[in-house]
């Protein structure tokens, strides 16, 4: 039975999708069987960043009305063969997806994979809501600024009370993946500092992404920045936070600060 992680965030353009392909990739890499899902049908922008846009037949939305398989929409990763990905559709309604058929098809991928990471649309309507709804596990994706900590604020809010679990009275474990981290701003005032982010959101810290080009790189490559360069700062962000999700204890650093985080949130968690 799988692990469903929606990645959301609430604002646009903090590095969802990025950050939907880097750990589904990582994951995928420690030889686990992971599905990535596009839910933001309208822009299809995953495929892009997989490096699949020419090989999109089907999408999700041909699956939820049942116009297509499952095994028809799914693409497998040319480069890992234990990843896969569901694409959204650029030109349906996504009005065509209903929460019964959402519902089917999210038992269907349960079945089949060991992780389902859900790529989120941005906002707090419905298409944020659709791909919270099956989730255990939600990577609320932030970056170091006012206007994006107060939108994850109001994801977590939503994540506590829209999905499945909480209507069933479960939990639902929430990580904080910090994320277009820049050392120098911060220090410099021109950006939130990691402590002040925990301090507002105060769920766990999952990773701390680095603000880098060799984001922007893979993504032109088609490549999640995990493959791309596996010893880019990004890259090791990711993987790292991957690790961390699958129940691994790894050290929590800084980018650009030397100082290890570690003991620091590690008291805060038990606190
Ligand atoms: N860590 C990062 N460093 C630099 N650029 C980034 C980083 N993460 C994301 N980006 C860039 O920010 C833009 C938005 O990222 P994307 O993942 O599409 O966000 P979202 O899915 O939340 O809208 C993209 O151009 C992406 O390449
Ligand atoms: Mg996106």
């Amino acid at each position: 039975m799988a692990k469903v992680v929606v990645v959301t965030s609430g604002k646009g353009g903090v590095g969802k999708t990025t950050t939907t392909a880097a750990l589904g990739a990582a994951i995928a890499e420690m030889g686990q069987n992971v599905c990535v899902v596009d839910f933001d049908v309208g822009l299809r922008n995953l495929d892009l960043v997989m490096g699949a846009e020419r090989r999109v037949v089907y999408d999700l939305i041909n699956v939820v009305q049942g116009d297509a398989k499952l095994a028809q929409a799914l693409i497998r990763d040319k480069r890992v063969e234990t990843l896969h990905l569901l694409p959204a559709s650029q030109t349906r309604d996504k009005d065509n997806l209903t929460q019964e058929g959402v519902g089917r098809l999210m038992d269907e991928l349960h079945e089949r994979f060991d992780w389902v990471v859900c790529d989120s649309p941005a906002g707090i309507e419905r298409g944020a809501t659709l791909a919270m709804r099956h989730a255990d596990i939600a990577v609320v994706v932030t970056n170091p600024e006012v206007s994006s900590v107060r939108d994850s604020d109001r994801i977590i809010g939503l994540l506590d009370a829209k999905t499945a679990r909480a209507e069933r009275g479960e939990r639902i474990e929430k990580h904080l993946l910090l994320t277009r981290y820049d050392a120098v701003r911060a220090e410099r005032g021109d950006m939130l500092k990691v402590d002040d982010v925990l301090e507002i959101l105060s769920i766990p810290l999952l990773g701390i992404v680095p603000e880098s080009m060799d984001v922007l790189r893979a993504s032109n490559l088609g490549t999640p920045v995990t493959m791309a360069d596996n010893t880019s700062a990004p890259a090791r962000a990711y993987r790292d936070a991957a690790r961390r999700l699958l129940g691994e204890q790894v050290a929590m650093t800084v980018p650009g600060d030397r100082r290890s985080l570690f003991g620091r949130i590690f008291s805060r968690r038990a606190a």
